[in-house]
């Protein structure tokens, strides 16, 4: 039996937003002003999904890897995502949107990590679309993260190592109790998953969008949803 793309659940859709900095360069204006940008696409691209049948929106919003980027844009980025955090948490809760962060946290500084704890608390009730920011997240860091915690289990003797399978290691993710994603988009004309959802993926469709981030919106998500129900998913059977 084949399991077509068409689905009748509500989707995970997860987005890999990039070129915010082409976009800005494209108009001769600073990066921080794409990424700016970037944060006007991402509130239509959540507006938009809340229309679909999307059950999780994913956000690839800041890399393990962007910690490496020059510190004034890291500085920049941090300085939008508290405003971010401290400016949409009303809109949040009034349009029933449940947010969840993954990523390491540890990295983050405590004003924003605190900022976070709180509007997951604040929102955790909501029974609309999952809003999930990808924040100082690597695929394979979330991975060695896993092994070790399920290492310390053994080590202290709570599980056998015969016991370690595909769920148990689901089950010490990021994205613990998240349905993996269906679809994962990246914008811009890039061809890469650049460490995103590694395991999670396994079994996700691709689409990749000639589109800069900031000029994202409601019918390029559409699109992509379409481009997704026209194939044919077979998960390997
Ligand atoms: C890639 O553009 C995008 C990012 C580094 C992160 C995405 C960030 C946002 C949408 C804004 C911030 C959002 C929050 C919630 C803080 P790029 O800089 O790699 O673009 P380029 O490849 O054209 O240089």
């Amino acid at each position: 039996m084949q399991a077509k793309a068409k689905s009748d659940r509500p989707l995970h859709v997860a987005i890999i937003m990039d070129g915010n900095g082409r976009w800005a360069a494209a108009r001769g204006l600073p990066r921080t002003m794409g990424h700016k940008a970037g944060i006007d696409a991402l509130r239509r691209t959540l507006e938009a999904a809340q229309g679909m049948a999307i059950s999780h929106l994913t956000l690839y919003s800041f890399s393990a890897e962007n910690w490496q980027r020059p510190a004034g844009e890291v500085h920049e980025l941090m300085g939008l995502l508290r405003f971010y955090l401290k400016t949409e948490l009303k809109s949040l809760c009034e349009n029933n949107v449940r947010l969840r962060v993954i990523g390491d946290r540890g990295y983050l500084a405590d004003d924003i990590a605190t900022m976070i704890v709180q509007a997951e608390n604040k929102t955790a009730n909501n029974t609309g679309i999952t809003l999930v920011l990808a924040l100082s997240y690597g695929g394979r860091q979330e991975i060695a993260a896993a092994v070790r915690a399920l290492a310390r289990k053994v080590e202290a003797g709570m599980l056998t190592a015969e016991a370690v399978d595909e769920k148990q290691i689901a089950a010490q993710l990021y994205t613990h109790g998240m349905p993996d994603p269906d679809v994962v988009i990246r914008t811009s004309g890039e061809k890469r998953t650049s460490n995103f959802l590694l395991w999670q993926s396994a079994y996700a469709e691709y689409v990749f969008q000639d589109v800069l981030w900031p000029d994202y919106g409601q019918a390029h998500l559409a699109a992509a949803l379409e481009d997704f129900t026209k194939r044919e998913r077979r998960f390997g059977k």
